[in-house]
């Protein structure tokens, strides 16, 4: 045999075994929380939100009477000339009693500016940035959390890049009933969630329901407001907002759906409101994704896909994020079970590292759909760079290092032919009764 030959066979042979010895990372152990059962006057679980126009949701969580809902700030440390009161609430869930949750909506913020802040007049300073007014913009995104080790993992990655925004798309804490552990995750999030936004819709997880009759959705309810007023929907469950020139809409995967419901008809009506030349970008996250090749939690998106994806396609959605699955998985441009250059890239990110582990069984061969997947946890970047194109990559939680493992260029569809300005047809299932 030739040498060269050789070598070039011994070098396929090390690649095949190194991917053949790839031991893939087992789940870790929830996280051990000192601050556990901590009830306190000063703020803790110190969260931010976006709140309409430049403007900011400040939450966190304090006990005893002396403790308004106010925040301080302004933009140089312990200096806060400006100063906004809010409101708060609290609940009750079989022997649990949740401290006082404080919402206070502060601005005009002005746009990618460092704001230095206090909650309810004590405890430590904050410092937060507000979003740019246009491109570039920049999205963190990591479903199913969790609090384990590796969701630690995850969190010190996205702590590692610049980002505008995070974007979960559903199953936060894994309290799961233990609702002490809504309060762990709260301080485990907070060195990422009070200095940058947490937009965030709601999974299985967050559901919580005791009682036929209990709607559920309590404490995600309470702790994790959302802009849905800003955004006229009557429900935290399903909201809007817009992020330098990106619209987004956060669904619901477990409130209804179907074309009679209250969701179906808030959604029609803020697609018709988007205004492509102001955001040239539309995004939609829910939690449980239509275009999965993972055995997991197989079809169960189907119904939600069969009653809202014609309005996602009508309206030109660029792009769709998921969670539920514990893996990743990334589609071409798709309608209707197969490539279409006019429909949304696909993508679930349900890796966050959440306690019950990878989903690492797929069904093969492989969808012609289906470009992308694998069970590792992990988080994405979404990097618009102008109304045109954007960078996606996704980096694997490899040892403890982030590791890009996927990336690619997505073009938008507002120059594609694709929207309804160029396709009067698609316009009309947007305006059917
Ligand atoms: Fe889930």
């Amino acid at each position: 045999m030739e040498p060269k030959f050789m070598l070039l066979m011994v070098a396929l042979m090390t690649i095949a075994t190194a991917s053949a010895d790839y031991v893939r990372p087992k789940p870790r152990k929830i996280l051990d929380f000192p601050w556990e059962s901590k009830h306190s006057s000063q703020p803790q679980q110190v969260h931010i939100s976006l709140a309409g126009d430049q403007h900011m949701r400040v939450t966190w969580i304090a006990d005893g009477k002396s403790s308004p809902s106010i925040v301080e700030y302004g933009t140089s440390p312990g200096k806060y000339n400006r100063i906004a009161q809010g409101e708060s609430t609290s609940y009750d869930y079989l022997l649990y009693s949740s401290g006082k949750i404080h919402h206070t909506v502060i601005g005009p913020l002005e746009h990618n500016t460092v704001y230095f802040y206090r909650c309810g007049k004590q405890g430590p300073e904050f410092q937060l940035k507000t979003p740019p007014s246009e491109f570039p913009v920049t999205f963190t995104v990591a479903g199913d959390l969790g609090q384990t080790g590796w969701t630690k993992s995850t969190l010190d990655h996205i702590d590692l890049c610049t980002y505008d925004v995070h974007l979960l798309p559903g199953d936060l804490s894994y309290a799961d009933y233990i609702q002490s552990r809504w309060d762990t995750f709260g301080e485990l999030v907070q060195p990422l969630a009070s200095a940058r936004p947490w937009m965030v819709t709601e999974g299985n997880h967050e559901k919580e329901n005791i009682l036929i009759l209990e709607d559920g959705f309590q404490s995600y309810n309470a702790r994790w407001k959302m802009p849905y007023e800003e955004s006229g929907s009557s429900s935290n469950l399903y909201y809007s907002f817009d992020v330098a020139g990106a619209h987004l809409i956060m669904l619901g995967s477990y409130t209804d759906y179907d074309e009679y419901s209250e969701q179906y008809s808030w959604l029609k009506a803020d697609l018709l409101k988007v205004d492509r030349k102001r955001t040239p970008w539309l995004l939609v996250l829910f939690h449980v994704p239509w275009y999965n090749s993972n055995k997991a939690h197989r079809g169960e998106g189907d119904h939600m896909m069969q009653a809202m994806e014609p309005l996602l396609y009508a309206a030109g959605v660029d792009i769709v994020l998921a969670g539920h699955v514990h893996a990743y998985e990334r589609s071409k441009r798709v309608y209707g079970g197969r490539s279409d250059s006019c429909g949304a890239v696909h993508v679930t990110v349900g890796d966050g590292g959440n306690r019950e582990g990878l989903a690492s069984k797929y069904i093969n061969p492989q969808p012609e759909w289906s470009v992308f997947r694998e069970a590792s946890f992990g988080h994405a970047e979404l990097k618009i760079v102008n109304s045109t194109h954007a960078l996606w990559s996704w980096h694997r939680n490899d040892d403890d290092e982030p590791v890009r493992s996927d990336e690619v260029w997505i073009t938008s569809l507002v120059s594609s032919g694709c929207l309804a300005d160029k396709r009067p047809e698609l316009r009309k299932i947007l305006l059917a009764p």
